[in-house]
């Protein structure tokens, strides 16, 4: 298929040998032999990995010809996502990443030459998160509130600042995030009300409670992986958005992953202490850490944190059930749906100064 070539081989084909000149210190040939070695590692992962998304994942082909691209939405950890417009599926959001395209220079200094194999493994941490996101696409469409892929954009020529490869997901106009709202109530200092945070945490927990039933764990929950859209008055839906260290349940319902991978503050104690068997009890985690950081306005930081008090002992003892240290004792996802109908049953009972905390 044409599609396929001009995809992948714009890239891979660009591997060179290189050569050693004679000024080059002994370290200094040593840093560049390992960062052309891991260059050549990485163009090979690059090539392997997108041909099975291609052959695997079943997301529709897209020309960039029949893309109008417009306004940049938001970055994040891997790359740029920007506004577009497709001929016939109308509005999407792209999601790019720029690969590293050449080898280091043969006069590179040493510093040069770490910086490099530095940006070769971003490089490759973000192609694994593209790629994570193509892989689940297919397996989590029908996850209420997921914002999956729906598209691999083949790139004929660069995209933007070198971006060359991309997914297409479904527009979320604006790109806001629960980050944004945050920023936005610390500016006009006013928190959000008990029943717009149960409304926005909810969504949430039942995009995972349809993940982990489809055998898949999200493991980077935060404010800024959930995006918002404003409707009519005071009306916001929510979506989960990211699913670039999105892993996969074994035998036993743990993943097993390599390293600590999430965003500190929300990332399970255990993980980042160097477990690396990892449960839907990591996303617990997460989602609690999200709804303490969308009652304090603020993100949590690693450790104890002092009680949210200011909503009432209900979220209050919610939160700390999501925040046990001992994955086993943490919350479930059974337990966190029962305790919001409760509240939700109660609002009308609360008082008002729980309801509406000052600020
Ligand atoms: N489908 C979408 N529609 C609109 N904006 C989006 C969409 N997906 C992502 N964004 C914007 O791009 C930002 C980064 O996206 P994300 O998927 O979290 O990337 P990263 O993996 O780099 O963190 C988001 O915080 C949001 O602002
Ligand atoms: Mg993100």
């Amino acid at each position: 298929m044409a599609g396929q070539r001009s995809l992948l081989w714009p890239a891979v084909s660009s591997c060179t040998t290189v050569f050693m000149g004679p000024s080059l210190s002994e370290r200094s040939l040593r840093q560049q032999l390992r960062a052309n070695t891991a260059y050549a590692a990485y163009q090979q992962r690059m090539a392997l990995a997108l041909l099975d998304v291609l052959r695997g994942c079943g997301l529709t082909y897209m020309s960039q010809a029949d893309l109008t691209i417009g306004y940049v939405l938001g970055s994040g950890g891997f790359g740029t996502v920007t506004a577009a417009t497709h001929a016939t599926r109308g509005a999407l959001a792209i999601k790019g990443i720029a690969l590293v395209d050449a080898q280091i220079h043969t006069s590179a200094t040493e510093d040069e030459a770490a910086e490099y194999v530095v940006r070769l493994q971003d490089s490759t941490y973000a192609l694994d998160g593209l790629l994570a996101e193509a892989r689940f696409a297919g397996r989590l469409a029908e996850c209420r509130h997921l914002t999956t892929a729906c598209g691999i954009v083949d790139h004929d020529g660069p995209f933007s600042s070198g971006s060359v490869f991309s997914l297409a997901l479904p527009l979320i106009p604006g790109g806001h995030t629960l980050a944004t709202l945050m920023a936005e109530c610390l500016a006009a200092r006013r928190r959000i009300p008990l029943d717009l945070l149960l409304d926005i945490v909810q969504p949430v927990l039942e995009t995972l409670v349809d993940m982990h039933a489809r055998g898949v764990l999200h493991l980077d929950l935060k404010p800024a992986n959930v995006l918002v859209e404003t409707g009519a008055g005071a009306a916001l839906t929510c979506h989960v958005c990211d699913l670039g260290i999105a892993e996969e349940v074994g035998v036993g319902g743990a993943a097993i992953v390599d390293c600590a991978r999430g965003t500190p503050g929300y990332w399970c104690p255990r993980l980042a202490a160097g477990e690396r068997a990892v449960t839907g009890a990591a996303d617990v985690y997460g989602w609690g850490r999200t709804l303490r950081a969308l009652a304090d306005l603020a993100d949590p930081v690693d450790g104890p944190m002092a009680p949210v008090a200011r909503y009432g002992p209900a979220l209050q003892r919610l939160v700390a059930a999501c925040e046990d240290p001992y994955p086993p004792a943490r919350a479930t996802l059974d337990d966190i749906e029962a305790e919001l109908a409760q509240m939700r049953w109660a609002l009308p009972t609360i008082p008002e100064h729980l309801r509406f905390p000052a600020f």
